[in-house]
């Protein structure tokens, strides 16, 4: 059988679409600067009693990552920082990137409820870039037009519309721009098929369906995507299966096993799939 063709990171000799076992601020003195077109970092939040979690100050942490993200992004590359509503507060990003919006995760059904305050019912995703961001694919993230849309485009034909001042807003049948707010994608649960195992619920694995966004949004085919807290890899399954060149760090041994798995799965299936 042909063996695959290791590819490596321009400027060094770091191979690429691996994961590699080791703490993110010792190991990302091995990458290039300049070498990232994203960065997917959903890392510390400060809240849980996980070990990796506790974190006396996240926005002074937060703030040392953008840092480091900047210079590991190319120009117009991207990054996304998950974190509580409170991760960015009081931190001066900008010398070092350009928050272009920041993205509320909406999960309504929360099991914890709060007794002394409103539940905290969101996760913020930062969206940043280095410079002007050069890559937004919006074909490729669209979602389904709300009912009232399609009120509107009933609307459209009406002469009044037609020849107003209004006509320009036409409804778009490719679906319309997922916004800042999104509630259409769930968290895992116990029940979803995606989840690696019940340990992993809440704290670590993403839905693939909120990383493909990230991803599809602010990479093309061939670009190379970072992620320095991967987890159990939903990033990297995702460049796997899109075409997106990746390097995931993780610490924990049993997580890197867990994703390396994963990805030979999606390997083994695109094989099977070839032959057949
Ligand atoms: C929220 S989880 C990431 C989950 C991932 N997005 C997924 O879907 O599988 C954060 C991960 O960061 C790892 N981590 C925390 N600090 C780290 C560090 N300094 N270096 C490498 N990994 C770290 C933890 O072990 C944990 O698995």
């Amino acid at each position: 059988m042909k063996t695959k063709e290791k590819k490596f990171m321009s400027a060094n000799k770091i191979e690429i679409n691996k994961i590699y076992c080791a703490d993110f601020f010792e190991k990302v003195k091995d990458f290039s600067e300049n070498s990232f077109n994203l960065i997917v970092c959903d890392g510390p939040y400060g809240v849980t009693e996980n070990d990796w979690d506790k974190m006396p100050d996240i926005q002074q942490y937060n703030l040392k990552l953008i840092k480091i993200f900047s210079r590991l992004l190319k120009d117009g590359g991207s990054v996304y920082l998950f974190g509580k509503p409170n991760c960015l507060d009081f931190i001066d990003y900008r010398p070092h990137l350009k928050l272009n919006s920041k993205i509320i995760w909406y999960q309504p059904s929360r099991l914890a409820q709060g007794r002394l305050n409103f539940t905290n019912n969101y996760d913020v995703i930062g969206y940043f870039s280095k410079g002007k961001s050069k890559v937004f694919n919006l074909n490729d993230i669209r979602v389904p037009q709300l009912v009232e849309l399609e009120h509107r485009k009933r609307c459209e034909n009406v002469p009044s519309v037609l020849n107003g001042k209004w006509s320009k807003t036409k409804f778009d049948e490719r679906g319309k721009n997922p916004g800042d707010v999104w509630g259409d994608i769930k968290q895992l649960t116990y029940h979803s098929k995606e989840l690696i195992s019940r340990e992993l619920l809440n704290t670590i694995q993403k839905p693939k369906r909120l990383i493909e966004r990230l991803v599809k949004a602010s990479t093309n085919m061939g670009d190379l995507v970072l992620d320095p807290f991967c987890g159990v890899g939903t990033t990297l399954e995702v460049c796997l299966e899109s075409g997106r060149n990746f390097i995931g760090v993780e610490q924990n041994q049993h997580y890197v096993d867990l994703t390396k798995k994963r990805l030979q799965k999606v390997e083994e299936e695109r094989a099977a799939t070839l032959f057949s």
